[in-house]
């Protein structure tokens, strides 16, 4: 692959990507679902990455999901299908283009490859990761199976497709708990995140829940102190947390959900103000729908989610690289896993 510099030479060669008033004003409709966050000036320069991006996008007949943690100039301007891990995942099954763009990290893309092994899937950039997918391997799913013997493994999409494959069911935060009630068995193993297996057997009290040491490097970094803080220097504050913060901290929330069901909660409360316990973004793509809501109170930027831009989306549209390839034998087991969640959590109405 070509550095930054000779991708943005040959992008140059190709597209009119110099910032644009003209291109910022033609596509106003696109701008007026991120005007409160985005300045005009920063539109001016984004639009015509925005423009070329989306003719691109036809030519090749690709369709682009990105998650909700992108840029609202990626979230509103190019995306065909927005969404949390699950209903990207779902996405991925129903997609009839021949390329899918990926914007987000490597796993949701890997995923997108293993339900569509036909089609090609592209992520903008191959070091896009999660600390969560980082922290473990398949011999430590296998380690988990000798100290539980018996016990199912459930492994958060979170993860690559080699322990997928090593796992018994997958789940997502949104069916998280559906999943695991579900399961027969007593003592069930959730790995990598242990803040999510902590939150869930809260939750499902009746199941022995045992956990994997990894965590979120973005959502481990709250505080319940902090939350408790900001709570009474701003009373009336609706407090939102993802389920991978750690519990001490969920349990200072007023709600907890997966990203897309954050976003569904603030839209049918509408509280007067709201802090959202992840990832920047969500405030920033959620801000132009719901303008009687102020977004307040710290948020954390995930730098693997942030690794995904405009320039490099154009450029994988353009060179066709940065192509994910399973190996079969492995796609088919991790499939296997992410399908049962699927089908298990749309029988559980997830
Ligand atoms: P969601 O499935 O809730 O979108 O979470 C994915 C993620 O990586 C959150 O950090
Ligand atoms: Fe992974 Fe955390 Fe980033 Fe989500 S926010 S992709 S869990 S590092």
């Amino acid at each position: 692959m070509l550095d930054q510099t000779a991708i943005a030479d040959t992008l140059g060669q190709h597209y009119d990507l110099a910032p644009s008033l003209e291109t910022a004003e033609q596509l106003g409709a696109i701008y007026a679902r991120m005007r409160r966050v985005v300045p005009p000036e920063d539109w001016a320069i984004h639009a015509p990455y925005v423009a070329a991006i989306n003719r691109l996008k036809q030519a090749r007949n690709a369709v682009i999901l990105a998650h909700n943690y992108m840029t609202p100039q990626i979230y509103h301007g190019i995306a065909d299908v927005v969404g949390d891990s699950l209903q990207l995942a779902i996405e991925a099954t129903r997609v009839e283009a021949d390329v899918i763009v990926q914007c987000g990290v490597h796993f949701m893309a890997e995923t997108a490859k293993i339900l569509n092994p036909a089609k090609t899937v592209l992520i903008p950039d191959m070091e896009a990761g999660c600390s969560l997918a980082e922290s473990i391997t398949p011999e430590g799913i296998a380690e988990m199976r000798r100290r539980y013997p018996g016990a199912p493994v459930v492994t958060y999409v979170n993860t690559s497709a080699e322990v997928k494959a090593a796992s018994d069911i997958c789940c997502t935060s949104s069916n998280a708990v559906q999943i695991v009630a579900a399961l027969e068995a007593e003592t069930i193993i959730m790995t990598p995140d242990k803040y999510l297996a902590q939150n869930v057997a809260q939750q499902v009290p009746q199941k022995n829940i045992v956990w994997y040491d990894g965590s979120c490097i973005v959502h481990e970094q709250f505080t319940a102190q902090e939350l408790r803080e900001f709570r009474d220097w701003n009373p009336g504050t609706r407090i939102i947390a993802h389920p991978e913060c750690p519990p001490d901290v969920v349990a200072e929330a007023d709600f907890s959900g997966s990203t897309s069901g954050i976003i569904d909660y603030v839209a049918r409360e509408q509280p007067e103000k709201a802090l959202l316990v992840t990832e920047c973004s969500m405030a920033s793509n959620t801000s132009d729908a719901l303008p009687g809501i102020e977004f307040v109170g710290p948020c954390n930027m995930c730098p693997h989610m942030k690794k995904i831009t405009l320039e490099k989306v154009l450029w994988s549209l353009h060179s066709m690289e940065g192509a994910v390839e399973v190996d079969s034998q492995v796609a088919e087991g991790a499939r296997q896993a992410v399908q049962r969640m699927i089908d298990l959590s749309r029988r559980a109405g997830a």
